[in-house]
C-alpha cells in the first residue's frame, strides 16, 4: 500500500493508503479508538472502528501510547468538521516501538522542565510550527539575497581577534594560541564585498553575554549582508526590502503556522517599506517626553526600545548614534562626526532590535585612530587594514539576528523557543 504523507493526504481521497509516524493523541470508547496521528508533516484523525477491523489490530490501536512510533493504513475521506479537512477510517495498525511515559503530557509543565527535554519538546504542535517557521525565514532571506546579486561567502568560526568588542568574546584555545568564537563575519565579509561586491554570510555567532534577558542568546545565528559603494542610505533600504519581504514570505507560506501560535496578523501584514525613521537624537526627545532621562551618548536599554518601537506600528529605524558608545569600524556622519552613519531596526511589539548595520570607515588612517582609541591591537587587524591600503571604498552592510526576527514574527514571548537547540547563560543542555 502506498505510503503518503499527510501534507498531501488531499490527493488521496477515497484511496487506502499508510502513514508512517506517531501518536499524538488518543480518545477511546467502547467501540472506537480515535488516533490522531503526526508525521512531521501535519496531524490526521484516525478512526478505528471495532466493527470494521480485526480484534488484533484494534488492542493494538488501544494499546498505543501518546509517542509511540506507528504505522497505519487506512482510507481517506473527507470530513468538514476534521482540521486537515480529511481523516482516515482505519484498517490497519502496526506498532513500531511503544512508548512507555512519554515525559511531556499534555497538562502544563514549567518552563525548565520543557527546556530540560528540549529533544522532545520540538515534537510538540507549538515547536513544530516555530521550527517551520524558523526555516521559511532562512530560506526568505536567502533567497532574496540570492536573487538580489548577493554572492553567499562564509566566514570563519575560529577567529583570532575581536568584531563587536572584547567584553562578549568566547575564548578557546588552538593549539598553543588564543582563539575566539566568531562574534559576527562582518570583518570578513568586508573583504570578501572587495572581491565580489555584493555578498553576506549566514551562519553562528557566539557571545558570552552574560544577561540573562528574553533576548540574548549566546549562541545565535545572523546573516550579514556587506556591499560595496553602498552608503547608509543604499544600506537601510536592503535593510527594510530584506526584512519585508521575509514577513511577508512567512505570511503567504506559514499561515498554518502562525494560527497554531495564535499570532496577530493583522500587524505583521502592516510590514512593508519604507520603515520610519528617527535619529538617535529624536529618540532622546521622546523618551524625555515619556518621563526617561537619558544622558546624550547613553545606549538604549530594552525598555527605552521598547517604548520607542511601540510608537509605530512598522520596524522603526533609529540612526546616527554617538559614535563613541559604538563599534571602531562605524563611519562617522560627515555632517556631524560625533554620531556614526549606522543604524539599528526595532521591531514592533515590544521586541527591540533585531538588525544592527553602518557604513564602515574607508579611511585607513581614521581606522588606525580608531583602533587605538578601542585598545585594539593594531597586528591582529593588518589584513583588515589592508582592505584600506588597496582600493579602499565606500562601502556598508549590517546583522540581522535570527532568532529575535522569529519571535517577533511569531510573537514569542522568549528567543529560546526559535531555535532548535538553545545555549543561553546557564544552559547547554540537551
Ligand atoms: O548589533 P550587532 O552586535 O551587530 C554586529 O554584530 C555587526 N557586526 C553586524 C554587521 O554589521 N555585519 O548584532 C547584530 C544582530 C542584533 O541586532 C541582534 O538581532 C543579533 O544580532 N544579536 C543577538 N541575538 C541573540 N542573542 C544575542 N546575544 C545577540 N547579539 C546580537
Ligand atoms: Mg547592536
Amino acid at each position: 500500500m502506498d505510503w503518503v504523507y499527510i501534507s498531501d493526504i488531499a490527493a488521496h481521497e477515497g484511496q487506502t493508503v499508510t502513514l508512517k509516524g506517531w501518536l499524538y493523541n488518543k480518545r477511546s470508547s467502547g467501540k472506537l479508538h480515535f488516533l490522531l496521528i503526526r508525521d512531521g508533516t501535519g496531524l490526521i484523525q484516525g478512526v478505528v472502528s471495532r466493527g470494521d477491523v480485526s480484534p488484533e489490530t484494534f488492542e493494538a490501536a488501544g494499546a498505543l501510547t501518546q509517542e509511540s512510533s506507528v504505522i497505519v493504513a487506512g482510507t481517506v475521506r473527507a470530513d468538514s468538521r476534521a482540521p486537515g479537512g480529511y481523516e482516515l477510517a482505519v484498517t490497519d495498525v502496526k506498532p513500531v516501538q511503544i512508548a512507555r511515559d512519554y515525559p511531556i503530557s499534555p497538562k502544563e509543565h514549567g518552563v525548565d522542565f520543557l527546556m530540560d527535554h528540549r529533544h522532545l519538546w520540538l515534537r510538540s504542535s507549538r515547536q513544530h510550527a516555530i521550527l517551520r517557521i524558523r526555516a521559511t525565514v532562512i530560506g526568505a532571506i536567502r533567497g532574496y539575497l540570492d536573487s538580489h546579486g548577493f554572492t553567499l561567502v562564509d566566514s570563519p568560526i575560529l577567529t583570532p581577534s575581536a568584531c563587536e568588542g572584547t567584553t562578549t568574546l568566547f575564548e578557546t584555545t588552538y593549539f598553543d594560541q588564543k582563539a575566539y568564537l566568531s562574534q559576527s563575519g562582518q570583518l570578513y565579509l568586508e573583504a570578501a564585498a572587495m572581491s565580489l561586491g555584493r555578498v553576506y554570510c549566514f551562519g553562528p555567532a557566539f557571545r558570552a553575554e552574560k544577561s540573562k534577558t528574553r533576548r540574548h542568546l549566546i549562541e545565535f545565528w545572523i546573516v550579514e549582508p556587506e556591499a560595496a559603494y553602498f552608503e547608509h542610505e543604499d544600506n537601510l533600504r536592503l535593510q527594510e526590502e530584506l526584512v519585508s519581504h521575509t514577513v511577508q514570505t512567512v505570511l503567504r507560506e506559514r499561515r498554518h503556522e502562525l494560527s497554531v501560535l495564535e499570532r496577530d496578523v493583522t500587524k505583521l501584514e502592516k510590514v512593508e517599506p519604507p520603515f520610519p525613521r528617527i535619529t538617535y537624537d529624536e529618540a532622546l526627545d521622546v523618551l524625555r517626553e515619556h518621563g526617561i532621562e537619558k544622558t546624550w551618548g547613553d545606549d538604549f536599554g530594552a525598555p527605552d526600545e521598547t517604548l520607542l518601537a511601540s510608537l509605530y506600528d512598522k520596524p522603526l529605524f533609529v540612526e546616527k548614534y554617538p559614535a563613541r558608545t559604538k563599534a571602531f569600524y562605524m563611519q562617522p556622519d560627515p555632517a556631524r562626526p560625533d554620531v556614526a552613519l549606522c543604524d539599528d531596526l526595532l521591531a514592533p511589539e515590544g521586541y527591540g532590535e533585531i538588525i544592527g548595520g553602518s557604513q564602515r570607515i574607508h579611511d585607513l588612517a581614521l581606522l588606525e585612530r580608531r583602533l587605538d582609541e578601542h585598545n585594539l591591537p593594531r597586528e591582529a587587524y593588518e589584513w583588515y587594514l589592508d582592505l584600506r591600503r588597496y582600493g579602499s571604498v565606500p562601502h556598508s552592510g549590517f546583522g540581522l539576528g535570527i532568532e529575535r526576527t522569529i519571535a517577533w514574527i511569531c510573537g514569542l514571548e522568549h528567543v529560546r523557543e526559535t531555535i532548535p537547540f538553545p545555549r543561553m547563560l546557564y544552559r547547554l543542555t540537551p
